[in-house]
């Protein structure tokens, strides 16, 4: 049987296929202690891009992987770049997105441990600086809002489905990983302006390049309302200095029937899909291409 496989060269391709591997020492210096997981396809390129791959509540680096739904593996293995799989330290598994400390460039939170990870990938598996890209669902679309605010020099780009402007969730009393029904409900609403303030003051010293936004969002979404889609497309316009009433290019039916896709400038694209709730399934296609891979 065994020396069958062998021959076969099943046990072998067995024995080498690529694995979700934990990263115990990934040289964090956050307060928190989020888990990373690495994915390194066995077809990975030279100087390979990386991309985070951040779940959503209830969910795990490990069952996020294995989710038929979610397709970063196969991206993965299909272009041979490697992914990150944070994995949150917080019952309930959502990503604090409401502390100060993750709100904070090097502030010690969650968004803090990840931007570790990052640092990690390109000292230790040599991720090519420059292609770190980001994506994620749900409360990992939340958590993307916030890298992009407040680690804008590690990342390109960022493709994010059905999440909420960053600072959205922020907690009054500073709590760590708090639900915020104002936000979620659609009631937390500000000006392009205001919520562009939020995200800078972030990291207030920062004036350099920052990431393309691509905001996915279901407009029958009942756990985070679609307003808060209106509300991170005004959040980048603030940042980028665009006008969030005026999108330069407005493609109906793109990248399917039901979703529209609207262009901002060359750094945000926002696409609403009518009747789809929460959350937006992940189009690995139409993410690649905004990352450019
Ligand atoms: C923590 O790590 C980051 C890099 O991920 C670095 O920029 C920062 O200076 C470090 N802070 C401390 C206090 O070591
Ligand atoms: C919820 O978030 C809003 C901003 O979106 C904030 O003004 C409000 O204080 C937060 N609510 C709680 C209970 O922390
Ligand atoms: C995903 O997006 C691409 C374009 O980027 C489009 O061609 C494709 O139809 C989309 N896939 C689905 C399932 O909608």
């Amino acid at each position: 049987m065994l020396s069958q496989l062998i021959a076969n060269g099943l046990l072998v391709a067995a024995a080498y296929a690529a694995q979700l591997t934990q990263v115990s020492d990934y040289n964090n210096n956050a307060t928190s202690k989020a888990q990373m997981w690495v994915y390194k396809p066995d077809n990975v390129v030279e100087n390979p891009p990386l991309v985070v791959v951040i779940h959503s509540c209830q969910s795990t680096a490990q069952s996020y992987f294995t989710n038929s739904k979610i397709p970063w593996k196969q991206g993965s293995d299909g272009k041979g770049y490697i992914t990150v799989w944070p994995s949150s330290p917080n019952s309930g598994t959502c990503w604090d997105v409401s502390s100060k400390a993750s709100l904070t460039h090097l502030g010690g939170g969650d968004s803090h441990a990840i931007a570790n990870m990052i640092a990690y990938a390109i000292a230790e598996y040599g991720v090519d600086a420059e292609r770190v890209y980001v994506t994620g669902g749900s409360s990992g679309a939340m958590m993307s809002n916030v890298l992009a605010a407040t680690y804008p020099e590690l990342i390109k780009a960022v493709s994010l489905y059905s999440g909420v402007a960053a600072g959205c969730f922020v907690s009054s009393s500073g709590g760590v990983d708090q639900w915020n029904n104002s936000c979620s409900g659609g009631q937390s609403r500000a000006t392009a302006e205001a919520w562009g303030q939020v995200a800078l003051n972030m990291y207030p010293d920062y004036d350099g390049p920052r990431p393309r936004m691509q905001v996915w969002h279901g407009g029958a979404d009942t756990t985070l309302a679609p307003q808060n889609y209106q509300e991170t497309i005004k959040q980048w316009c603030g940042v980028f200095g665009y006008d969030d009433t005026a999108p330069t290019e407005q493609l109906t039916n793109t990248p399917e029937s039901g979703y529209t896709t609207s262009n901002y400038g060359e750094n945000l694209q926002g696409i609403f899909a009518q009747s789809v709730g929460h959350s937006v399934p992940a189009n690995l296609t139409a993410s690649e291409l905004w990352f450019g891979l």
